[in-house]
């Protein structure tokens, strides 16, 4: 469990620079004894732009988010804060705010003294103080519990606390690990368009956005990063690499897409190419330019999978019913093609196919992705 109380911080910090600062880490790599745990990293966050990073659970998303606290020291690179390298100054000198996931608010202390916790910490004036309270709780909609106790919030509204007192000090980066992720599903859901909103009211304001939910990231983040094994795998806008994944990781991580191995790429104009996956032609997109005669992965995303009004025509495979469940608002069907699973997601069904029945479906060229077949980069 990650758990930072905020760090007393110098008087000379008080008042912040102004304007919007990015972030950059530039072949940043930590290791733990012997242990790399952090690969390398070269990775840009705009001044004002939400970047989430994702990544399964070890992958180095916490590591990364904790060195541009300083509360890790790179054992090579730099890390840079708006035009300044920060990577040797103190994480009170950093003009950084941060929130995890667990609250982590000082129990004792009233919901306004634990915003008012990192400007007493600089020495800031009463007055000002009795200003940015209100100020920074109303941004968090939570002006009207100045005086309660952590124990006496929900874990929604403690985490808003927690935000609002990273924002007191007005850091121009911060720093969010999974900040949603000990909160119920429908109070996250709220508090995802929470964090929104608040970024349209500070649209100065970096942020890096660390999260294993892949929905989190897709609302939330202009660029997202994909971390696997201590490394970057992935990094592009939200909608470039949901659209057209560099890699398989990218691929079944953001978006749980279906992947199919096939063969020897053919182009058919600029944008399509056909390719051979067993006995069956299939088109697609070929974003990446793949070579003719290459193997490749076709990639498609269990929405875009069609059940096949009857008559052939392109883009259309024939598989073995091997699960169905009725979620609600749709109907999951599992397919064995050809010795490959195949997810497909429709509204719902009047009549689901039976286990074992036989099921064509049919995908639009426009909606498969060609994916380059060796996963060296990811
Ligand atoms: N203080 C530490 N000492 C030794 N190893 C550590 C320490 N903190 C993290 N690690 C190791 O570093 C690796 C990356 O951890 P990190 O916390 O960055 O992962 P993460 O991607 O944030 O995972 P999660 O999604 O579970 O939070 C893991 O193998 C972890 O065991
Ligand atoms: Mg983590």
């Amino acid at each position: 469990m990650t758990r930072e109380l905020p760090t007393r911080v110098s008087a000379a910090s008080a008042l912040p620079p102004s304007g919007a600062a990015g972030i950059g880490f530039e072949n940043v790599s930590v290791a733990y004894g012997s242990q790399l745990v952090l690969d390398s990293l070269t990775l840009t966050v705009k001044p004002g732009e939400i970047v989430a990073l994702i990544g399964p659970s070890g992958s180095g998303k916490t590591t990364a988010l904790r060195a541009v606290a300083g509360f890790v020291k790179p054992t090579a690179g730099r890390i840079i804060i708006g035009d300044r390298d920060v990577t040797h100054v103190a994480p009170c000198d950093r003009n950084i705010g941060m929130v995890v996931q667990n609250y982590a608010l000082f129990p004792h202390m009233r919901v306004e003294d634990n915003v008012a916790f990192g400007l007493r910490a600089r020495g800031v004036t009463a007055e000002l103080i009795s200003q940015r309270i209100p100020e920074c709780l109303r941004l968090v909609g939570m002006e009207a519990y100045t005086k309660r106790y952590p124990r006496e919030l929900s874990g929604g509204q403690q985490q808003r606390v927690a935000i609002a007192r990273a924002l007191a000090i007005r850091p121009q980066v911060l720093l969010l690990d999974e900040p949603l992720s000990a909160l119920d599903a429908q109070i996250r859901r709220s508090m995802l368009d929470e964090l929104a909103k608040l970024h349209r009211d500070l649209p100065s304001l970096t942020v890096l956005y660390v999260t294993h939910d892949q929905a989190e990231a897709l609302t939330l983040a202009n660029h997202i990063g994909i971390m696997r094994d201590s490394k970057l795998v992935a990094f592009g806008s939200a909608q470039a690499l949901y659209r057209n994944p560099p890699n398989r990781f990218a691929a079944e991580f953001l978006g749980r897409a279906n992947i199919l191995a096939a063969k020897s790429l053919a182009t058919i104009d600029a944008g399509l190419a056909s390719v051979q996956f067993g006995q069956t032609l299939l088109r697609g997109r070929n974003h990446h330019a793949l070579p003719e005669g290459s193997d490749c992965l076709v990639c498609v995303r269990p929405h875009d999978l069609r059940l096949h009004p009857g008559e052939a025509c392109g883009n259309t495979l024939t598989g073995v019913v091997r699960g169905v469940q009725w979620q609600g608002d749709l109907h999951s069907i599992t397919l064995d093609v050809q010795g490959q699973t195949l997810r497909l997601s429709s509204t719902p069904l009047a009549e689901p196919p039976a286990l074992g029945a036989s099921l064509a479906v049919h995908f639009d060229p426009a909606d498969v992705t060609l994916v380059p077949e060796s996963d060296t980069n990811g």
